[in-house]
């Protein structure tokens, strides 16, 4: 199932809610690839290996932008909140690192469990964060970059 964009997830930070839209796609980007070709993934694993970079950096790069604006409110539960955001970063750097040495691209099975785990992981991180740590900062931001 695509996780589908919803005006709960709405920041009312126009920067902001267009790139949580993005991480969206980027995550149903890989979803799609995934349910189309799921008994030969191994055959697409550049593709999938691709999908998961972008949305590594698009990730990382948001977050950045995102603490630079909690940054400029002095909002006071920035420190927690970047932990958050590192905590996910070390997670899919470690996720891409499995992907990407071994032999994991090779095996079809292998491959099947590490992106039906990493789509459900990503979901509900994503989805979660939104709607937990995000909505938090809502109330503090009167500045936008
Ligand atoms: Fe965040």
């Amino acid at each position: 199932m695509i996780a589908n964009w919803d005006v709960k997830y709405e920041t009312n930070i126009s920067e902001i809610d267009s790139q949580h839209k993005k991480l969206f796609r980027l995550i149903n980007q890989i979803e799609s690839i995934y349910e189309e070709n799921k008994s030969h993934l191994s055959n697409h694993s550049k593709l999938l290996i691709d999908a998961v970079s972008e949305l590594e950096d698009y990730t990382i790069s948001h977050f950045l932008i995102e603490e630079r604006v909690m940054e400029l409110n002095q909002y006071p539960e920035l420190e927690a909140h970047k932990k958050q955001h590192d905590r996910f970063t070390d997670k899919i750097l470690e996720l891409k690192k499995r992907l990407t040495t071994g032999n994991l691209v090779t095996n079809d099975v292998e491959l099947n469990q590490f992106f039906s785990d990493l789509i459900q992981f990503l979901r509900l991180w994503l989805t979660n964060h939104i709607l937990k740590e995000d909505m938090n900062y809502k109330p503090f931001i009167k500045l936008v970059l």
